[in-house]
C-alpha cells in the first residue's frame, strides 16, 4: 500500500521525533496531542529542532519550510479519517492504548493501518480490540528518534503481509534500518536493555557506587555513549517502570522485578530529564 498521509498521536519526546522525520521524508503529517497547549509546545520544539539542523548546515531553509508546511495539528481524532497510517505514541498504559485503538478503529477508513510505538505492550492484544486486527502493527522507534537509526517492526499474530511490508517500507523511507521482532514483551532492544538499566539502579540502591561513578564506569569501561542512570533519566523513569512491570507480568520471572528505588522515584514524580529530576537534577 502506498502511504501518503501519516497520523501521529501523542506528541511527547517520541511522537515529536516521529512527526519531524516523517515531515522531512515528505509525508503529509497530522499530529495530535491532548490539548492546544500540548500541540503548541510540541510545535515549538519541532521548529527548534529543525532550526538547529539549518544552523548546522544539515538542512536548507527551503527544506525546513517544506517540512513544516507538511505538518498539520489537531486535538480531534475525527480528523484522522483520511490518513493511510497512524502511529500511536501515547503514554505506556495498556488501558489508554486499547481505548485509543477502539476509537481509531471506529473513526478511520478501512484502508488505515494502525501502528503502535509501544515499548513493551502486546501488539496482538491491541490488534484484538479492533475490527481490523490484520492491519495493526508495532513500529518501535528509539530516543532521540531523529538520531537513532533503528526501527523495530513487530508483527501481531494477526498482522497480514501487506501491512508488514508497508510498515517496513515506511521505516526505510524514514531513513531507519529495520529489524523484525516477534510480539514478545519488550521485543528485542528493551528485552536486553531493561534488565541492564534495572541492574544499574540496583547497583546504586545497594551503594555499590555513586550515580556518577556507575555512569562513568559504564561509559568508559564499556564505551557506551551514556551511562545507564543518565540513560534512565533520558528515556523517562515512568516509561522504564511500565516496561519492567509488563515484562515481570508476562514472563513471571523475578529477574524483571523493578528495583524498589525506581518505583519510589516514579511515585515521587521524579521521571527524569523531562521533569527536571530523576537520578540527576536538571536546570
Ligand atoms: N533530538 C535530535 N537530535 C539530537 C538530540 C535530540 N533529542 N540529542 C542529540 N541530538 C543530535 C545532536 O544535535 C548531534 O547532532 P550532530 O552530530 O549533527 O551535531 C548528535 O545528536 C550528537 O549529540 P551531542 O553531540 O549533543 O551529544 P552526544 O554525542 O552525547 O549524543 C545522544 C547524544 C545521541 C543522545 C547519545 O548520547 C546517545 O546515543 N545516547 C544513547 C541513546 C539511546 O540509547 N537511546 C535509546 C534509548 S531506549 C529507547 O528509546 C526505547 C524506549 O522504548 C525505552
Amino acid at each position: 500500500m502506498s502511504i501518503q498521509k501519516i497520523g501521529v498521536i501523542g506528541i511527547g519526546q517520541m511522537g515529536s521525533g516521529i512527526v519531524q522525520i516523517a515531515a522531512l521524508a515528505g509525508f503529509e503529517v497530522l499530529a495530535c496531542d491532548q490539548t492546544e497547549g500540548h500541540n503548541k509546545k510540541a510545535q515549538v520544539f519541532i521548529e527548534k529542532q529543525l532550526g538547529k539542523l539549518v544552523e548546522k548546515g544539515k538542512l536548507t531553509g527551503e527544506a525546513q519550510s517544506a517540512a513544516l508546511a507538511k505538518i498539520k495539528w489537531t486535538n480531534n481524532l475525527s480528523d484522522f479519517v483520511g490518513t493511510d497510517l497512524i502511529i500511536e505514541a501515547i503514554t505506556e498504559n495498556v488501558a489508554a492504548k486499547h481505548e485509543l485503538f477502539i476509537q481509531l478503529d471506529k473513526t478511520c477508513e478501512a484502508k488505515t493501518i494502525l501502528a503502535t510505538n509501544t515499548s513493551s505492550i502486546s501488539v496482538t492484544g491491541l490488534a484484538a480490540v479492533t475490527k481490523r486486527p490484520h492491519q495493526v502493527i508495532g513500529m518501535h522507534f528509539f530516543n532521540p528518534v531523529p538520531v537513532m537509526k533503528l526501527l523495530e517492526v513487530i508483527r501481531a499474530v494477526q498482522t497480514d503481509d501487506a501491512t508488514y511490508q508497508t510498515a517496513v517500507a515506511v521505516g526505510e523511507k524514514l531513513g531507519k534500518s529495520v529489524v523484525t521482532a516477534k510480539d514478545s514483551a519488550a521485543f528485542i532492544v528493551n528485552r536486553t536493555l531493561l534488565p541492564f538499566l534495572n541492574e544499574a539502579i540496583f547497583t546504586l540502591y545497594e551503594s555499590v557506587g555513586t550515580a556518577e561513578d556507575i555512569d562513568k564506569a559504564v561509559k568508559l569501561g564499556l564505551n557506551h555513549p551514556m551511562g545507564p542512570l543518565e540513560l534512565c533519566d533520558f528515556v523517562g523513569l515512568d516509561t522504564l517502570l511500565a516496561v519492567l512491570d509488563v515484562m515481570y507480568k508476562e514472563f513471571g520471572d523475578t529477574k524483571y522485578r523493578a528495583c524498589p528505588m525506581l518505583r519510589k522515584y516514579v511515585e515521587a514524580g521524579w521521571y527524569g530529564r523531562k521533569v527536571g529530576r530523576g537520578f540527576y537534577k536538571y536546570s
